[in-house]
């Protein structure tokens, strides 16, 4: 696959995300991920549910980790360079990571991704990204794999703001369609997946600040 292009000029989205990041906290941009790389990644999850390479989510990590399907419901499968897909996409956030330094200056620096996939009845309830204890992940990013979504399938991503509290309506409903991407602040903006009516397929995705920097009085000791 060729190179992936970003937004052609004058379509100022890069801006846009990063301008919403710095104001709430949260983007969403329906429609942003260029059509032939939505359309080789939606062949690429859908080839790995097939061959049934999916693994059942967890929730939190290591000691902590643990497959409560009470708290969420879905499986995942890392990314990594394996298809054309996966490397354009790779290379397509590598450019998303570049503006959003560029502009915010988070230092962004390791970045993971997974499919993952939710069958109907499949959930993720109210969390923040970024595993309590330690700052890792800082900037999240969806991006969804559904073709023709209807409201009545469910699934839709909500969204509340920084602080809002446990009984606090969300702030946006997104529904997942196709080549929909969403950014958030890991460390700060609650979200869930609502209860699905049909296969849900979306890329999570995070991005980590340097760990050997991040968070020390003295990165050179
Ligand atoms: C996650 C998550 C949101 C979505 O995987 O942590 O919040 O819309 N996903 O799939
Ligand atoms: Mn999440």
């Amino acid at each position: 696959m060729t190179a992936m292009p970003l937004p052609p000029p004058g379509d100022n989205r890069l801006g846009a995300i990063t301008d919403d990041l710095a104001q709430k906290g949260w983007s969403w941009q329906p429609g942003f991920l260029p059509d032939a790389l939505y359309r080789a990644l939606r062949e690429d999850v859908l080839a790995i549910d097939a061959e049934d390479e999916l693994e059942l989510a967890g929730v939190g990590r290591d000691d902590a980790f643990l497959l409560d399907r009470s708290i969420r419901r879905s499986r995942i499968a890392w990314m990594d360079r394996s298809t054309p897909a996966q490397a354009a996409f790779l290379d397509w956030a590598e450019t998303l990571r570049e503006a959003i330094n560029r502009t915010l200056m988070i230092g962004l620096f390791e970045f993971e991704a997974c499919f993952a996939v939710y069958r109907p009845g499949g959930f993720y309830d109210r969390h923040l990204d970024s595993f309590e204890g330690a700052k890792n992940r800082v900037v999240s990013l969806v991006v969804y794999l559904n073709e023709d979504w209807k409201a009545e399938d469910g699934g839709a991503l909500l969204v509340w703001p920084e602080g809002a509290g446990e009984e606090a309506e969300p702030v946006a409903a997104l529904l997942p369609e196709g080549a929909g991407v969403a950014l958030m602040l890991s460390e700060t903006i609650p979200h869930a997946v609502a209860a699905t009516r049909a296969t849900r397929y979306a890329i999570a995705a995070w991005w980590r600040v340097n760990p050997s920097v991040y968070g020390r009085v003295d990165p050179l000791s």
